[in-house]
């Protein structure tokens, strides 16, 4: 009698133990401004999933800002750029803006064009699924680095090319006073094409295709998503880890950087033919 209730002991000890630890551990995300500008960071929350706050938030060229995120969080990540109170008293701003009107984006998600960091942590067989994705178009570059992961790939993404000068005509996004072009819109967003959407009848990874459009976001930023069943090349899964999410990456730096890493991923990071052509690619 003495000896179990000494191994019942024994068995929630260890019991409150794991779920002690299960819980401190949880994920972080540094994200970090290197671009030359402030920017408006904003975060979406998916559909039944604890919330990571704040929503959105300032972050000074520079800085950098570090969140605990809940465990088994799904959401995804994007920087405004260029924000300012209207007359109203409202913030708006020329690319990526949410809506809200605020800094916090509560609950709205970025209206296109943006680059997004996609999460899910904790998913299938306890792995962080990861990506960045240019499907929604693209507005500043961004890396994904994890650190500290104990399983699966772990490799870097993000795409580190400025593809605002190189966007090909008719997907750009300009101010409001034409002075800059601040984001470059999808193909799907820019013609609404169904092949380019991956809608009606190509809605499906057989029937929908890469197409002159995605392949040029894939040859500049292998890693990315360029389209919607871009799945193979550009979801990358890690255990266990915290991630830093860069804006404006120094494109040769983090090449270094990442140069000393185990890299699983199949495609290279930053494609160096792609880093020195500019605005005449595909507008001839
Ligand atoms: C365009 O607008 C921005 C912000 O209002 C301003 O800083 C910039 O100087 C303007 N550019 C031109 C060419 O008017
Ligand atoms: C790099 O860019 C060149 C030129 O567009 C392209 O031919 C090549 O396939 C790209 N490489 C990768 C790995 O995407």
């Amino acid at each position: 009698m003495v000896r179990l209730l000494i191994s019942i002991t024994v068995l929630t000890l260890l019991i409150l133990t794991f779920s002690f630890v299960s819980e401190v551990r949880s994920t972080k995300f540094k994200i970090v401004n290197k671009c030359r500008h402030t920017i408006w960071p904003g975060i979406l929350t998916g559909a039944n999933r604890p919330v990571l706050y704040p929503t959105g938030f300032v972050l000074n060229s520079g800085k950098s800002r570090t969140l605990s995120v809940p465990r088994a969080w799904s959401g995804r990540l994007w920087a405004r750029t260029l924000c300012a109170l209207d007359s109203g008293g409202k913030l708006s701003c020329a690319s990526a803006d949410c809506g809200s009107g605020k800094v916090q984006c509560a609950g709205s998600g970025a209206i296109p064009p943006a680059t997004l960091a996609e999460f899910t942590l904790n998913g299938d067989q306890g792995l962080d699924f990861y990506d960045v994705s240019l499907v929604d178009g693209y507005n500043l570059p961004m890396l994904v680095v994890a650190r500290g992961g104990k399983g699966g790939g772990c490799s870097s993404t993000g795409c580190l090319v400025d593809l605002n000068r190189a966007c090909p005509a008719g997907m750009r996004v300009a101010r409001a006073n034409g002075s800059e072009i601040v984001a470059c819109k999808s193909a799907c967003e820019a013609f609404g094409d169904p092949m380019y959407c991956c809608s009606e009848n190509y809605n499906t990874p057989d029937t929908c295709q890469p197409s002159i459009y995605s392949t040029f976001f894939k040859h500049a930023c292998p890693r990315s998503y360029s389209y919607a069943y871009d799945d193979k090349t550009s979801t990358f899964t890690c255990a266990g880890a915290d991630y830093i999410i860069i804006f404006c990456p120094a494109p040769f730096t983090s090449q270094k950087l990442l140069g000393r890493r185990r890299e699983a991923a199949e495609l290279p990071l930053v494609n160096k033919t792609m880093m020195y052509i500019g605005r005449h690619h595909l507008s001839g």
